[in-house]
């Protein structure tokens, strides 16, 4: 089957074409990101209004491509997958509502998917990620242990109790004077830095539970920033690295504590922008290799936000008849808020039959 796929819920304009095989796999046709970065730029942060005038203005343009480069037409095309949310709520209305009229003028089935569901299913585009598995969800918006246990079949084991690891990485970038995007910009700065110069906090080392804790590290970084007089590019080198070892180390520590919760399973996927750190993945394969376990990375590509992971969510529902009624996709609202799996909800959250509801 082949799905095209819609993703604008942050800052990313993003759409693709993937056709999922009879046997399951995945072959991604297309995949256009048009990377806001510059837009929002002179603001040291992603502006709600910028990114929806911003998807307004390249979203034809870029499932023109998407669908043009895949080489097929709309009549080949079984259905829409598009991010219902959890995001800024002008920019997922925007993919929505293009989804929606897409969906009317090629009746097309259309497929609103959870953003967190589409990295959560992403590893299984590219790598053998066979359910049960344990997934470290680490984005801009969210730090999330996951255990996945089938298509909308999620239990949180673990998440923040603050900052998320995306939104660490962007504020450490803003304070060593680093800009936009921070994540990568902290990564490669880190490189000719030394990680052992700065002692960072530790997060919740006596803590039981899974949980994370990032604003710490975050106070702490701004701290020894501040107790230098005037920080030379070695000193922002150091930093820079010394945080990044701190945040891997956290976020390894923890996910120790979820691998033992999961006696069925021997796979870590990691997904989310984060998870396209290099030293980050480093301290992930170590943690995985003490304990006999497999560590499955998407590609970086397929670990940012992009269109494909949700065709792909797209894909694996229509295969597993986990879709809604058209009725229902159709009157599907843009969520600001939508946890794929909470403690409370028993992690089932858009299991069963029929599709999310809004
Ligand atoms: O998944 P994503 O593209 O968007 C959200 O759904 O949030 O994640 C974006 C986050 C940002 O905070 C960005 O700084 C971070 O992922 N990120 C990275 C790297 N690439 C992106 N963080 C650390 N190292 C990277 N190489
Ligand atoms: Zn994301």
């Amino acid at each position: 089957m082949l799905v095209l796929g819609i993703e604008t819920s942050c800052d990313d304009t993003a759409a693709s074409v993937v056709r999922r095989r009879a046997d399951g796999s995945c072959q991604i046709l297309s995949n256009e990101v048009w990377a806001q970065h510059d837009d929002h730029a002179a603001y040291g942060g992603v502006v709600p209004e910028i990114a929806a005038r911003s998807h307004v203005e390249r979203l034809d343009g870029t499932i023109e491509k998407a669908v043009a480069k895949a080489g097929v037409s709309f009549a080949e095309i079984d259905a829409v997958a598009v991010t219902a949310g959890p995001g800024l709520v002008g920019g997922v209305m925007v993919g929505l509502t293009t989804a929606k009229a897409i969906a009317l003028a090629h009746d097309l089935t259309l497929i609103p998917v959870n953003h967190l569901e589409g990295h959560a299913l992403s590893a299984r585009m590219t790598e053998a990620a066979t359910f049960p598995y344990l997934l470290l969800l680490i984005s801009g918006g969210h730090t999330q242990l996951i255990k996945v246990s089938g298509v909308g079949e999620y239990e949180r084991l673990g998440t923040t109790i603050d900052d998320a690891a995306g939104e660490c990485f962007d504020k450490t970038a803003k304070l060593l004077g680093l800009g936009a995007p921070g994540g990568p910009r902290v990564e490669s700065a880190a490189c000719g830095g030394r990680a052992d110069r700065f002692e960072l906090p530790r997060p919740l080392l006596k803590h039981d539970g899974c949980d994370f804790s990032f604003s710490g590290m975050k106070t702490a970084v701004r701290e020894a920033a501040q107790s230098l007089e005037k920080p030379t590019g070695q000193d922002v080198a150091d930093l820079a690295a010394s945080f990044q070892y701190a945040a891997a180390r956290h976020l390894a520590q923890r996910t120790e504590k979820a691998m033992t919760l999961m006696p069925d399973s021997r796979q870590l996927v990691v997904a989310g922008g984060v998870a396209a750190n290099c030293a980050v993945k480093k301290m992930l394969q170590q943690l995985c290799a003490a304990f006999s376990w497999e560590l499955l990375a998407p590609p970086p590509k397929y670990c940012t936000d992009n269109g494909a992971m949700i065709a792909w969510a797209g894909a694996e529902r229509l295969a597993e008849g986990l879709v809604a009624e058209r009725e229902e996709a159709m009157a599907m609202a843009p969520r600001a808020r939508w946890p794929l799996a909470a403690p409370t909800d028993g992690g089932k959250l858009g299991s069963g039959r029929k599709g999310p509801k809004a």
